[in-house]
């Protein structure tokens, strides 16, 4: 492969010749430029593969450097020299579309870590757009600027906020930035910041030392150092609590952590991706969640959209995801009948994809044979526009949502009621994996008794 070369751009002599030392040590070519005039010559002369810029130079900023280059040679990373703490700075650099910053004094360690980072993309240009489509499946006009917005997110370092209504995807375009970026060869570690117990949290993400509490008898790696040279995804960040949110932004910040009962503070080398279906601005505005932080985390910020916004797009993922679980359970792929397809296109999806995906789940199970159609389908919510949660129905929403209404059950009570019956007790096989005990335990009958109203209703198999 051709010597790899970066461009130096800095006023000071000093670091000039520090950096230039530091990166022929790793085998690259170097060029320097002192001003931006001489930076943007160089640039198109040499067409280097990464550029560090200072900030302030004699004839201007690095930032509009950052859009320069942004503009004319976008497959170029740049990254920001900014002076020590001066958040302002490196966040307008990354918002402009710089790869990454390093703080002054330049810790060649640091240093090494982005520049290698940096050149890893020039070998990934090559990685096919395949993963993309297949795990993120839609064409409506919104879905195919979110997928080229991956595209370019995942070649920065920048921390990006995802928000979007539950199930809409927050997860699979987080996983898709760091699948298409430079650390798609390393971990991709989620953590669900509103599930581990507040107690906890200090020690999950940044790790102990032994018998630095009760109960802690051995060294444990947080999160942080799990994903180390990969990236670190905080996922439902709105739920993590304002103590935490200090020592989180002080992580961000230091690019270090300090493992509970440790003396020194490790260096960490994590991208940051978050995640949250509450409003984040709105939480800052309550005060549950710190100004500082919600800047820091929220660099870059990406709208998943929900899915009645692309009603058009359903079939589609139906059939995909109808596929991938015939797929994973082995069997026969199944089909969807045009009465499915009409009925699912009629539906507002309050749980997004994650409720269309349990819905054909369920239908599948319960379908006889190889063909879902639309009967199979159990709705949460039978009105268009409707806003009901996809949590769990009354009895009076399941009874509903098969189309019935209250007069209609007046001289049908049985029928009425069985179908709450039926609707209640698909529910909870599903919520149990179908697991027959489990299920009994989960509605508060006895094993007998749910089989004897499997097939009474007939949802036995
Ligand atoms: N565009 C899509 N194409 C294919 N599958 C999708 C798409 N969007 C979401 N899914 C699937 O839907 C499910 C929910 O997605 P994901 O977990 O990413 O949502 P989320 O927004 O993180 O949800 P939550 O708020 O519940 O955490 C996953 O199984 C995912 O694979
Ligand atoms: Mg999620």
């Amino acid at each position: 492969m051709a010597t790899q070369s970066v461009l130096v751009v800095d006023d000071e002599p000093d670091i000039r010749e520090l950096l230039e030392i530091t990166l022929s040590r790793m085998g690259l070519a170097t060029h320097a430029a002192a001003t931006l005039a001489q930076a943007r010559d160089a640039v198109s002369t040499v067409q280097p593969n990464l550029c560090l810029t200072d900030m302030r130079l004699p004839d201007g900023n690095g930032i509009s450097l950052v859009e320069y280059i942004q503009r004319e040679y976008p497959q170029i990373p740049v990254a920001m020299i900014t002076a020590h703490g001066s958040v302002e700075t490196a966040i307008s650099a990354l918002k402009a579309g710089a790869f990454d910053f390093i703080s002054k004094p330049i810790e060649l360690d640091t240093l090494r870590r982005l520049v290698s980072t940096a050149l890893q993309l020039d070998v990934d240009t090559g990685r096919t757009d395949r993963a993309m489509d297949r795990d993120l499946i839609g064409s409506a006009p919104s879905i195919c600027a979110l997928r080229q917005q991956i595209g370019k997110l995942a070649r920065s370092q920048a921390p990006v906020h995802i928000h979007g209504e539950s199930g809409s995807g927050k997860e699979v375009v987080a996983r898709l930035i760091h699948q298409h970026g430079p650390r798609a060869e390393g971990p991709f570690v989620a953590v669900n910041c509103g599930a581990i117990p507040p107690e906890l949290m200090e020690s999950e993400l940044f790790g102990h030392v032994r018998g630095s509490f009760t109960g802690a008898s051995q060294d444990k790696v947080g999160l942080f150092q799990a994903a180390a040279a990969g990236t670190l995804f905080l996922d439902e960040v709105a739920d993590l609590p304002l103590a935490m949110q200090v020592k989180l932004l002080r992580a961000i910040q230091e690019k270090a952590v300090r493992p509970v009962g440790a003396s020194a503070e490790q260096p960490t080398d994590v991208r940051l991706l978050s995640a949250t279906h509450k409003n984040l601005a709105a939480e800052v505005d309550a005060g549950r969640f710190r100004n500082d932080l919600y800047y820091r985390i929220n660099v870059i910020d990406v709208h998943v959209p929900n899915l009645r916004e692309r009603i058009d797009d359903v079939p589609a993922l139906a059939k995909a995801i109808v596929q991938r679980i015939c797929a994973s359970q082995g069997s026969d792929a199944a089909q969807l009948d045009d009465s499915a397809i009409d009925a699912l296109c009629g539906y507002t999806f309050p749980g997004n994809v994650r409720e269309l995906e349990n819905m054909l789940e369920r239908a599948l199970a319960l379908s006889d044979g190889n063909t879902v159609s639309a009967g199979d389908l159990q709705f949460a919510s039978s009105a268009p526009g409707g806003t009901q949660s996809a949590t769990r129905k009354t009895p009076v929403d399941a009874g509903r949502s098969r189309g019935w209404s209250t007069a209609e059950a007046y001289g049908n009570l049985e029928g009425y009621l069985e179908d709450i019956e039926r609707t209640i007790i698909s529910d909870a096989l599903q919520e149990c994996r179908w697991n027959k005990t489990a299920t009994a335990r989960l509605l508060g009958i006895s094993f007998r008794s749910l089989r004897y109203r499997l097939q009474k209703l007939g949802l036995d198999d």
